[in-house]
């Protein structure tokens, strides 16, 4: 019997590419969706026909453990969040709430529904899971490259939300013996992720300059580095960690690391554009703490699950750009909040 795959934030960037993953590799897989009429759902009975959905909320206990009791999966990978960071400063308390709490309640769900206390423990074959902890955890970070053992420092209401679900990850699989991993993923990007995040609102700029609809990109702090890597290697990388023989946390990234500024350079190359005559940096766009520096070190994975990450930077800022410039030729346009940092 095909194995059963559970997983939340079906509608994200990591969604879409594990799924695929999953389906590629004989799994039945289900996706939990949330809302009355979220226009996101439609996009994935589009996009992922061969996902089966389940109605339910992070937000709301009730409807995980009727998810969890209705697709009595073996594996579930945690992928829903508030992941924007900046939106982690406005709304605070709905992040502790889903990116946080959602942990816990999707971990109890998985507890109650395979009948699993502190004296019995779990038995063989029980649902393993997955959380997408994050390497926002580090935030200032303490030594570079970041390895498993850094210590967390996190800047971010975001950062200090998914600290919680990672320790609490940590702490159901020693209390409880469950086979419950964190994998702490560097930024992965694609073009499928959101227009908010750096990438995307970079190469989708250069796509409109290029195409002569708009004239200049508004960008933030320009110094901050990160470890950028593509999404569709990095879903790779859950489906190895919960396959393993034994459960633990390993860091994902690519080892390498370029600034803000860099990526701007590179994108723009990419469309045959000087970037200085375009960018324009607004103090209005940096963060109230920011991650200065994310590099990660992922010889655990390279060694123990046989991980490699297989797009290099330039390819995957050449291939986002390309794509965005196909999309707006053809008419598409996600739009852009200009407002948010
Ligand atoms: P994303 O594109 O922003 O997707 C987030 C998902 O969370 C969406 O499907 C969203 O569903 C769902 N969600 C939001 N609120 C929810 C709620 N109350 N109940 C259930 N689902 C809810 O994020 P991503 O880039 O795919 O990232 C996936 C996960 O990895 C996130 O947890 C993120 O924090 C973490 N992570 C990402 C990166 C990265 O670089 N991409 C790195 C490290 C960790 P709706 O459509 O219903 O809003
Ligand atoms: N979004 C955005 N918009 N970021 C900007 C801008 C801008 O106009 N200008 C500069 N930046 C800088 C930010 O200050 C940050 O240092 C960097 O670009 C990356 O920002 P994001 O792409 O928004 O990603 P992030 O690093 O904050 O968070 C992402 O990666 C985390 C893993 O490290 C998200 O995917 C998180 O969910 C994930 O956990």
């Amino acid at each position: 019997m095909a194995k059963r795959a559970l997983l939340t934030g079906i509608t994200g960037q990591d969604g879409s590419y594990l799924a695929e993953h999953l389906l590629g590799a004989g799994y039945e897989v289900w996706g939990l969706v949330r809302g009355q009429a979220n226009p996101r759902v439609s996009r994935v009975r589009t996009l992922l026909q061969d996902v089966r959905l389940v109605r339910g909320d992070l937000l709301d206990q009730g409807s995980l453990i009727s998810a969890v009791e209705k697709v009595q999966p073996d594996e579930v990978y945690n992928l829903g969040a508030i992941s924007f960071v900046p939106m982690s400063w406005e709304q605070a308390e709905l992040t502790a709430e889903v990116t946080g709490m959602g942990v816990l309640r999707m971990l109890e769900a998985i507890r109650v529904c395979s009948g699993i206390t502190a004296s019995r423990g779990t038995a063989a074959g029980q649902t393993r899971f997955y959380q997408a902890s994050s390497s926002e955890m580090f935030g200032q970070v303490r030594e570079t490259p970041q390895t498993e053992r850094t210590p967390f420092h996190p800047r971010s209401p975001y950062g200090v939300a998914k600290a919680y679900g990672h320790f609490l990850t940590q702490n159901y699989r020693e209390s409880y013996g469950m086979f419950a991993v964190s994998g702490i993923l560097f930024n992965h990007e694609s073009p499928r992720r959101g227009a908010e995040f750096v990438t995307r609102k970079v190469s989708l700029g250069v796509a409109r300059i290029k195409l002569g609809r708009s004239r200049e990109l508004r960008l933030g702090n320009l110094e901050a580095r990160r470890d950028w890597g593509f999404a569709g290697d990095f879903v790779r990388a859950m489906h190895l960690m919960l396959t393993a023989g034994e459960p633990e946390d390993y860091v994902i990234g690519t080892g390498r690391t370029h600034s803000v500024r860099e990526l701007v350079e590179a994108a723009f190359g990419a469309a045959g554009l000087d970037w200085e005559r375009y960018v324009v940096t607004d103090p209005g766009l940096h963060r109230p703490a920011e991650v200065d520096l994310l590099c990660a070190d992922p010889k655990k994975a390279r060694t123990q699950l046989g991980w490699e990450p297989t797009v290099s930077f330039e390819d995957l800022v050449a291939m986002m750009v390309e794509s965005d410039l196909r999309l707006l030729a053809g008419g598409g346009d996600p739009g852009q909040d200009s407002s948010w940092p």
